[in-house]
């Protein structure tokens, strides 16, 4: 029987991390250089289905996977959403997106499952359907997730996100070119996210003002980013300004520190750390010139994996 595929793209978020999760405005883009593939092959004299992810080492009955099992959960969900019978067969699933680096890895893994599968049953499933599935599955990563990650992913392009609001596609005024680069160090988003909000809870006006100033930013690098003309060293300043908060906020780590300053030094209009903190990626605002360069330096500085990706 013919084999189904489906694919999702990996993301960054551009501004806004952490200040989203209290309903603060973000901004986020696909990151198509690396990517999630989930193939279906259906086997009509099969008993049940097996999820075989060499990435993670692991090949397992569905029947058999623990309920918080991400990868069960969301075909699970898939298959509620269609109303169809469960898929008999074998899913791969596989991915290009480190895990747990901040570029998505888990929403885009869970994107893949339900395009492959709605592709076997032949249903036409909306972004927005897509986005939804994929948030309960994200829930169970999270805990309290800010639903930026499945929603920049299922809908594809540069999205303005504000926590259960509907959400608004980005016009890219000019290209922008950013370079990513990965401490190889991973963090928990739950751990990071549960540490700030335990913070938060003890002194919530200094977090609130602190959220509110990202929110501004992130207002700002909007307007930017939809003009057409926009000075891009304005919005590198901005990322300073993102970053110099997070650091305030104890979200930034000595390796996340290493490959800014190093991103700066090499020309980079702006740079920060993208996703949870205390580990994962950072990202550079360069221009197409000093692109390499830049890249070359994170290299130099340590960074385990570097990506250059336009965005539009
Ligand atoms: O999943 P990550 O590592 O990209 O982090 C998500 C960004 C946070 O704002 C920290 C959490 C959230 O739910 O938005």
């Amino acid at each position: 029987m013919t084999p189904t595929r489906g694919t999702a793209s990996g993301k960054a978020i551009l501004f806004g991390e952490h200040a989203v999760v209290y309903g603060r405005p973000a901004i986020a883009v696909p990151v198509t250089e690396v990517e999630a593939e989930a193939r279906f092959q259906p086997d009509a004299a099969g008993s049940g289905l097996t999820i075989v992810a060499p990435d993670i080492e692991r090949q397992y009955q569905l029947v058999a996977a623990t309920e918080d099992d991400p990868l069960a959960a969301i075909v699970g969900l898939t298959v509620d959403h269609l109303g169809t019978a469960w898929p008999v067969g074998e899913l791969h699933v596989r991915s290009t997106i480190p895990l747990g680096r901040g570029l998505g890895s888990g929403a885009a893994i869970s994107t893949a499952i339900v395009h492959a599968l709605a592709r076997h049953y032949g249903a036409d499933l909306a972004p927005a359907a897509v986005s939804a599935l994929v948030y309960e599955v994200e829930k169970l990563h999270h805990g309290t997730p800010s639903g930026i990650d499945n929603t920049v992913i299922a809908f594809e392009q540069p999205v303005y996100f504000i926590k259960n609001q509907p959400i608004e596609r980005m016009r890219v005024g000019q290209p922008l070119t950013l370079v990513i680069a990965d401490t190889g160090q991973t963090a928990a988003t739950h751990e990071v996210v549960g540490d700030l909000r335990q913070r938060w809870q003890a002194n919530p006006e200094r977090y609130e003002t602190d959220f509110d100033d990202i929110g501004a930013i992130v207002n700002r690098a909007r307007q930017i980013i939809e003009q057409d003309a926009a000075d891009v060293s304005d919005l590198g300043r901005l990322m300073n300004d993102n970053q110099n908060l997070l650091e305030t906020l104890g979200i930034s780590s000595p390796a996340l520190q290493r490959l800014i300053s190093a991103a700066r030094q090499a020309g980079a209009k702006g740079a920060k750390l993208s996703g949870a903190g205390w580990g994962g990626n950072m990202i550079a605002l360069t221009t197409d010139q000093t692109a390499e360069a830049v890249a070359q330096a994170l290299k130099e500085a340590g960074a385990a994996q570097v990506i250059v990706t336009t965005i539009r």
